[in-house]
């Protein structure tokens, strides 16, 4: 009998687990825990989506298996999108693909697109399945810096470029970047485009949080970048732009090898999501886009109410300006606890949850993220807990204490 399999040993538990299961305990404890943990909007969906979806469940003919790269419907309203969007022309036939959420996307793209050995350029920190689809798929992985600089950037490639064997052959992006938030402009995608042409280097952008965005120009897609489709795919997603997490719908577009290979794994693998929640996605890039603007504004003003509670709290963070999530720096004092402890810490005594920064790699120490999925009045609530938790001349020193010991 295999003692432990060999697809377990590269996947080891999730770090967030640790903070998830102590969570889940003082919640049973009957302690009212504020949760800023995982990236999972708590609003519904626009009305008229839903409406769409409930119209659409009484169809009889809806019930059947879907199709696994998507309604013609949907992939037409994708490719609207980035026309009105993007000012990019997709054709919905071979450049735009519908996923079960971008998470699966990206997974079966990993897989598609993988041989046992390849060498995978992945940000750290990062996004949990950039790096962990490309192991399951049996590839290396080897870590580059997130950096919004192009000449920056471009210097990790090269370097990459130089010192990798096998030569890479694929790179991720994901700006505005989850967990960093940070965000780039054109000529940063203009810049990889041009490199990873000459060289023979897949992108795979993700674009997960492109209409979450407070400051300065939209974000971008690298599709905008003329022959990025030569060599790139972008995802992008309901979950956050219309607060549909549950209902996985993700889509892939660009390059048309990329698109045709993971249609062929999915279609192996799936059915398409249930007719109408394609539908219903449909509804939601065709109708009104009201909500989208409301969505930003919830997350702008939670993020300000966050950002001016810490610092009431002798906590400076930068604000962050794109993505439902704020990258925290550990305060100088607790820096020894590092991340898990610290998050363990405000968990216990400030009933807060955090995602503990190291979670998103090993260049994620050092940090903290919150997640703005809890309304105003908690976040305020949560703020006076850290308060009262950093400023407790009996508490802290003991978690630190607690931490040093391991
Ligand atoms: C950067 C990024 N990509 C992808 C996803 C997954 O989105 P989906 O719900 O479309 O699978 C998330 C979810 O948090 C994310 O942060």
């Amino acid at each position: 009998m295999i003692q432990e399999f060999h697809s377990m040993r590269r996947l080891p538990p999730y770090v967030f687990a640790e903070v998830n299961s102590l969570m889940a305990r003082a919640r049973a404890a009957g302690e009212d825990i504020i949760d800023f943990g995982m990236g999972n909007p708590d609003q519904p969906p626009p009305r008229h989506v839903i409406d769409k979806l409930t119209e659409t469940l009484s169809n009889p003919r809806v019930h059947r298996y879907s199709t696994s790269r998507g309604i013609p419907g949907l992939r037409r309203a994708v490719a609207a999108y980035y026309g009105r969007r993007f000012g990019v022309e997709l054709d919905p036939e071979s450049e735009v693909i519908v996923t079960l959420g971008s998470k699966e996307g990206l997974a079966n793209l990993c897989q598609a697109i993988t041989s046992p050995g390849d060498i995978i350029l992945v940000p750290n920190p990062s996004y949990p399945i950039h790096a962990f689809g490309f192991i399951i798929a049996g590839a290396a992985i080897r870590s580059v810096p997130v950096e919004t600089e192009p000449e920056a950037f471009l210097r990790h490639l090269e370097r990459a470029v130089a010192h990798s064997v096998p030569k890479p052959s694929a790179v991720v992006l994901n700006f505005p970047s989850n967990p960093t938030a940070r965000v780039v402009d054109l000529d940063f995608y203009g810049a990889v485009v041009d490199f990873c042409r000459r060289h023979g280097i897949y992108v795979i952008s993700d674009l997960a949080y492109a209409e979450v965005y407070f400051e300065g120009r939209p974000p971008p897609s690298i599709l905008e970048i003329p022959g990025a489709r030569e060599i790139a795919v972008e995802f992008t997603s309901l979950s956050k732009t219309y607060s549909m997490p549950g209902w996985r719908i993700g889509f892939c577009a660009g390059n048309r090898k990329l698109v045709r290979s993971l249609s062929r794994m999915k279609s192996y693998l799936d059915y398409g999501a249930f007719t109408p929640i394609q539908v219903a996605a449909t509804a939601a890039l065709n109708g009104d886009q009201a909500c989208i603007e409301e969505m930003r504004n919830r997350y702008r003003e939670r993020r300000d109410v966050l950002v001016e509670g810490l610092a009431a709290a002798g906590w400076q963070i930068p604000s962050p300006p794109a993505t439902m999530f704020a990258w925290v720096p550990l305060p100088p004092a607790f820096e020894p606890m590092g991340s898990l402890g610290f998050a363990k810490a405000l968990l216990e005594h400030a009933k807060v949850a955090v995602s503990p920064g190291v979670g998103f790699g090993e260049h994620g120490e050092g940090h903290l993220r919150f997640a703005l999925v809890e309304n105003r009045q908690r976040i305020r609530q949560a703020c006076r807990n850290i308060r009262a938790f950093l400023n407790d001349a009996d508490c802290a020193p003991e978690a630190l204490k607690l931490a040093a010991k391991g």
